[in-house]
């Protein structure tokens, strides 16, 4: 599967669900996930992302490892989204900053 990662944290620009095909993208506050057991790896999302957030699981970066289970626990409780929205008010300011993994809301 394809996995959501850091720098989607408070940017959420939803490029990314317009294109998936098996509408596998969840919503939460200020991050997306992908649910694992859904997505058929066309890798047609990762190009999308302005955030370079998206990963296919065999090439999640070594420190973004916990996404891949994160990906798939969020995506049991949060509801699914499919049609894109505006970015996240100061997505801007906080895309390419790191650990932000702390300011992840549930
Ligand atoms: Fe959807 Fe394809 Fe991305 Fe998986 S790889 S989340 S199926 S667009
Ligand atoms: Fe997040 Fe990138 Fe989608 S920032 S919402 S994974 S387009």
């Amino acid at each position: 599967a394809f996995v959501v990662t850091e720098n989607c944290i408070r940017c959420k620009y939803t490029d990314c669900v317009e294109v998936c095909p098996v509408d596998c993208f969840r919503e939460g506050p200020n991050f997306l996930v992908i649910h694992p057991d859904e997505c058929i790896d066309c890798a047609l999302c990762e190009p999308e992302c302005p955030a370079k957030a998206i990963f296919s699981e065999d090439e999640v970066p070594e420190d973004q490892q916990s996404f891949i289970a994160l990906n798939g626990e969020l995506a049991e409780i949060w509801p699914s989204i499919t049609e894109r929205r505006d970015p996240l008010a100061d997505a801007a300011q906080w895309d390419g900053k790191p650990d932000k993994l702390q300011y992840l809301e549930r």
